[in-house]
């Protein structure tokens, strides 16, 4: 089995989490592309889903699922998403599609952090996947140069040429060279660096389970 069809199970396994009558927080991401069209499967039975970035709310749109507010619902019941690495408490890395602001601030608004993540999202320590750092453009340089002094090598994430611009108009590091052995205390750290957004470690907001698509079938993790 490849990794998109590990992907798409979790992605209609995760159904199993979604509980009637609710909204709920929908991520961002190839493996979630695959939860939102399992999800248009139950759309009469949900209200409706707030959405961490343009595209997603594009895609639950197209498939007439009512997308909301963030200041518009208080508390949500799950949020389910993707994940870039995860380690055996349930920290992750996430970023990769470059929503990784808009993803942990649903997460925050969500009683319960569903993960849905192939088996290759797998790791003992995050830091294997390159660290993804949203930040404000005037700030990247000095911040390059502090990741440096960390041992980090930070890169400016580009699309066509250009950097690239998120959906909050800001951009993105991409860091190598770390290890990240203590999720929550370097997560604290690096988002009091001034001109940080945001950092794609999710310590505060880790996930309360794992659905992991294995060669086996789908496995639940708790933590
Ligand atoms: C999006 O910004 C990310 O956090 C995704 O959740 C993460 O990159 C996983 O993406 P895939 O589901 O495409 O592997």
């Amino acid at each position: 089995m490849n990794q998109d069809e590990l992907k798409k199970r979790v992605g209609h396994a995760a159904l199993t989490h979604v509980p009637e009558g609710e909204v709920i927080g929908v991520g961002t991401g190839s493996t979630v592309n695959h939860f939102i069209e399992a999800l248009a499967t139950m759309k009469d039975r949900i209200r409706g889903a707030v959405s961490s970035s343009q595209a997603s709310t594009a895609r639950l749109q197209a498939l007439g699922i009512p997308v909301f507010d963030c200041n518009d619902v208080e508390e949500l019941a799950v949020y389910i998403d993707g994940a870039d690495e995860i380690d055996p408490h349930g920290h992750m890395i996430k970023g990769g599609g470059a929503a990784l602001t808009r993803e942990k601030i649903v997460a925050a608004q969500s009683r319960r952090f569903v993960c849905i993540a192939d088996e290759s999202k797998r790791v003992a320590t995050l830091g294997r996947f390159p660290l993804p750092v949203e930040v404000i453009p005037m700030a990247s340089g000095r911040l390059i140069r502090q990741f440096a002094d960390l041992g980090g090598v930070a890169r400016l994430r580009l699309a066509n040429g250009a950097p690239l611009v998120t959906d909050n108009g800001q951009h993105i590091l991409d860091v190598t060279g770390l290890q990240i052995p203590d999720p929550l205390a370097f997560e604290t750290r690096i988002n009091l660096w001034p001109g940080v957004v945001e950092v794609g470690v999710f310590a505060q907001q880790r996930a309360a389970v794992c659905l992991l698509g294995t060669a086996q079938g789908v496995v639940t993790l708790t933590y």
